[in-house]
């Protein structure tokens, strides 16, 4: 008897991922092909959804041969990916110019004017959200004044995601937890909203139909089963944005069990059981993969990656194990010496693309091994920031806390986490990030699970915990001197943008 099989697939800014998993949630293939970014311009940042799917046909490919399967082995398709970015299609679905990303900043103008339009309060009420650079709605504003041909031509709008739904399909579609980060989404009934469309004066044609995370969005059509090796009639779902996504694939699929991610980027994740909002819209509020459940989140920018850029600029040619293993002989607190993380600006708790990164407080004392302590301990402050904000949003008691992603990896990273946090920490099986939570939804959807919180059971179990220890105290007394360099500096780091600006 053939065994069923569940193809993951995350269209993220660094690669096209493909993975295959079983309906016990064993990983039996897993490939990614690279994806490069262009910054034409300062704050741009684009990608051209050919590539996406040149990408992920070549790993889809890749998958059979590892797991020596065919495509006629699987049951089921989940799409996850970079959420926010604006892809425009024609209307022969040609793709009209390369896709505006999740991190590009161009649009503060256009944010400023979609408040109001809109009025702030009344935006962060609608669709859980204030308007940031990054998200979708101020990019289609963007083209409409910028390139006014292109607009012009458009008749479809599609998340990345998205966009290899539609080459794999035919159809054009969105997941909801996607479509409640475009900022057009009426996060109550998850679907769009005809209030913030039409004051955008935005076409509902453009909009696609919207789907649950483990719904059957189409089948796999003939064109895409000739070039990826696929069967024509796979179901795909709807699937998720890459943070929902990822949340699925570690079981943070309930009130109270949260959802910290220690990527690139660092995310605080948790699930409510109704449609929330943070009045001042310092949390993004969206949809989550799970019907009829939504979810707060803190996104932290840089958090792995500030260690990245650490290592590549400061320690290059160490690994990341060597670099990390030099902050063990430093006290807790780094002797006084702070890092601020906002290498690429911030969105939780600051929302300010000026923001910059900081060392603060170095004495002679201090050497390249303090420094790399408190490179550590700010990300770890910076988590705490949008942990605290979810800790006061009135979500009730928080009962676990599952920690994941590649900095999770490291145990003194684990450690800090924790006493910074104050909180017990536990690590799952699951590695394989939002492609695993996309291939779980494709288990739904294929009626082998009831649902998505019984398919998280039956394919994720605990692994490890790491309990605040001795240190958490000391942290107790180094944060608030950490919150406070934000507000201290935050003039400065605009007055810092004006003069590079007049260069
Ligand atoms: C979420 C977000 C990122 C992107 C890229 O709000 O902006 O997670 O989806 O990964």
């Amino acid at each position: 008897m053939h065994q069923k099989l569940f193809l993951g697939l995350d269209v993220s800014t660094t690669g096209a991922k493909a993975l295959l998993i079983n309906s016990l949630g064993h990983v039996v293939a897993s490939a990614t092909t690279p994806l490069t970014l262009s910054t034409p311009k300062p704050l741009w940042s684009e990608q051209d959804p050919y590539d996406w799917w040149a990408g992920m046909v070549n790993s889809i490919r890749q998958v059979w041969a590892q797991a020596g399967v065919e495509g006629t082995a699987v049951a089921g398709i989940g799409l996850t990916g970079q959420m926010h970015g604006l892809v425009l299609l024609g209307a022969a679905g040609d793709v009209l110019r390369p896709a505006i990303l999740w991190n590009d900043g161009r649009t503060q103008t256009q944010c400023d004017k979609i408040r109001q339009l809109v009025g702030k309060r009344r935006l962060i009420q609608i669709t859980g959200n204030d308007a940031l650079t990054g998200f979708t709605a101020p990019k289609i504003l963007w083209v409409r004044q910028h390139e006014p041909e292109i607009f012009a031509k458009t008749r479809h709008i599609l998340l990345p995601k998205d966009y290899i739904r539609y080459r794999l399909t035919d159809d054009f579609a969105m997941d909801r937890a996607g479509g409640a980060g475009t900022l057009l989404f009426d996060l109550r009934s998850r679907t769009w909203s005809e209030e913030v469309r039409q004051a955008l004066d935005i076409p509902a044609a453009w909009l696609p139909p919207t789907y649950e995370g483990p719904e059957v969005t189409g089948v796999v059509s003939q064109a895409a089963a000739e070039v990826t090796g696929l069967v024509a009639g796979t179901p795909v779902v709807g699937g998720g944005g890459d943070q929902a996504a990822q949340a699925t694939g570690v079981g943070a699929v309930r009130p109270g069990v949260v959802a910290l991610t220690l990527g690139t980027s660092g995310v605080v994740f948790a699930t409510t059981d109704a449609p929330l909002v943070e009045p001042d819209g310092r949390l993004h509020a969206f949809c989550h993969t799970v019907p009829n459940h939504w979810h707060f989140m803190g996104v932290m920018l840089s958090a792995a990656g500030s260690l990245q850029w650490y290592r590549d600029t400061l320690a290059p040619g160490k690994d990341f194990d060597e670099v990390v293993a030099e902050a063990t002989a430093v006290p807790p607190g780094s002797e006084g010496l702070f890092f601020l993380p906002y290498l690429s600006g911030e969105r939780t708790p600051h929302p300010d693309p000026l923001a910059r990164a900081a060392f603060v407080g170095l004495t002679l004392r201090h050497g390249r091994s303090h420094m790399t302590r408190a490179v550590l301990e700010g990300v770890a402050f910076g988590i705490k920031d949008s942990f605290t904000l979810i800790q006061n949003a009135g979500l009730g008691p928080i009962q676990q806390v599952r920690i994941s992603g590649g900095g999770a990896k490291s145990p003194l990273w684990r450690q800090m986490m924790a006493d910074v946090l104050g909180v017990e920490l536990v690590t799952v099986n699951t590695t394989e990030g939002a492609a695993f939570g996309a291939a779980l939804l494709a288990s739904v959807g294929a009626g082998v699970h009831a649902d998505v919180q019984s398919a998280c059971e039956q394919m994720i179990q605990l692994t490890g915990s790491t309990k605040p220890g001795p240190n958490t105290a000391v942290y107790q007394q180094y944060y608030p001197r950490y919150r406070a360099l934000y507000p201290a500096l935050q003039h400065e780091f605009a007055a810092i943008a004006a003069v590079i600006g007049h260069q």
